[in-house]
């Protein structure tokens, strides 16, 4: 297929683009590189290129015929997302109204969703499915589920497919080396961590330890990069049997709090990692852990690193060769 992957030179848009290409299908890359990388294209044609640029949308569906397209182009960061939320709606629920409107307008129907565990909001079970109340608790959250709503209505009314995969955290690296988790100013915990762990002058900062978790760090569901993009893989395949607005929660199903990253992240590194104790950072949720179980029944998705320190060997690998 002719794929177009907006948000392509970034963290997981890179991985995605590796993946389609091994695949067999023709990418094109649309890309502002406000936070992603030129290096990262290492696969594709790359079209620098705003959302918020109705002109450039159109020119870019005019010169090329898509079969489908998948969106990771968003402003990403919870904090961030408090303190500026002007810059949230305007990049990811304006930016990606205008895309839909230029696959409406080149009658491109098939749509895969970088949607976030953030739309859930305070967990009230356990492990969190598809039938979990949406209740963002952040404006980051807020912006995917409204995007969620865009598609449920454009399925609806123009027949737009599209499937909205709802990551918990993101995390590794290729095993390959050549692209991983770069941004500038990390705030994300695992490459804070090896950050740490690679400068003896680094201290990791861990925001809040009064949370109502068994270690009172805050507990996230860390899944390999491979197995989101093999997710998405599958969705693209799923939208040929099934019309509609699709949502499905990837995860590994397994909490770990920050001190439990931390000593994991210690034994893959082989040394002590300093860390100070900071306040709670605004926005985030004590606990979030996915239940895949319907993602694994529909999309047939079968995660192959669903050890821990699997998934961190592969970053450590990756930020170790940053150095040199
Ligand atoms: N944390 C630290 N120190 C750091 C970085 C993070 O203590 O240096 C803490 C955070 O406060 C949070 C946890 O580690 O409690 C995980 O933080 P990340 O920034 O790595 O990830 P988030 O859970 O905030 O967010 C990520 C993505 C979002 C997505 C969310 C869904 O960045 O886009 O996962 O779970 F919505």
């Amino acid at each position: 297929m002719n794929i177009l992957v907006c948000g392509g030179a970034g963290y997981i848009g890179s991985h995605m683009v590796k993946m389609l290409t091994a695949s067999g299908h023709i990418v094109t890359i649309f890309d502002n590189l406000s936070t992603g990388h030129r290096e990262a294209v290492k696969w594709g044609k790359l079209v620098v290129g705003d959302l918020l640029d109705e002109a450039a949308l159109r020119q870019l569906f005019a010169e090329n015929s898509f079969d489908a397209v998948m969106h990771f182009s968003a402003k990403s960061l919870v904090g961030e997302s408090v303190a500026q939320p002007a810059m949230y709606y305007k990049n990811n629920v304006i930016g990606t109204f205008n895309l839909l409107e230029a696959m409406r307008a080149a009658d491109v129907k098939r749509f895969v969703f970088s949607s976030s565990a953030a739309t859930f909001g305070n967990p009230v079970a356990d492990r969190i499915d598809e039938n979990h109340p949406q209740a963002p608790i952040n404006p980051y959250g807020e912006t995917k589920l409204m995007v969620e709503h865009m598609l449920r209505d454009y399925a609806a009314a123009y027949g737009l497919s599209s499937v909205s995969l709802r990551y918990f955290n993101a995390a590794g690296a290729d095993p390959s080396g050549e692209i991983g988790e770069a941004h500038d100013p990390e705030t994300h915990l695992i490459p804070n961590i090896l950050k740490a762990a690679l400068d003896p002058h680094k201290t990791l900062k861990v925001f809040g330890q009064d949370y109502p978790t068994p270690d009172g760090t805050c507990v996230r569901d860390y899944i390999h990069i491979n197995d989101l993009c093999q997710a998405h893989l599958l969705a693209l395949g799923y939208m040929d049997n099934n019309d509609g607005a699709f949502g499905f929660n990837l995860g590994n199903g397994q909490g770990f709090s920050i001190f439990e990253i931390n000593n994991a992240a210690e034994c893959v590194t082989g040394g002590e990692i300093q860390y100070e104790s900071c306040d709670r950072r605004p926005g985030d949720p004590p606990i979030l852990v996915a239940d895949a179980t319907l993602a694994k029944k529909e999309l047939k998705w079968r995660p192959q690193y669903v050890d821990i320190i699997e998934i961190l060997r592969t970053a450590w690998d990756w930020h170790r060769k940053q150095l040199f």
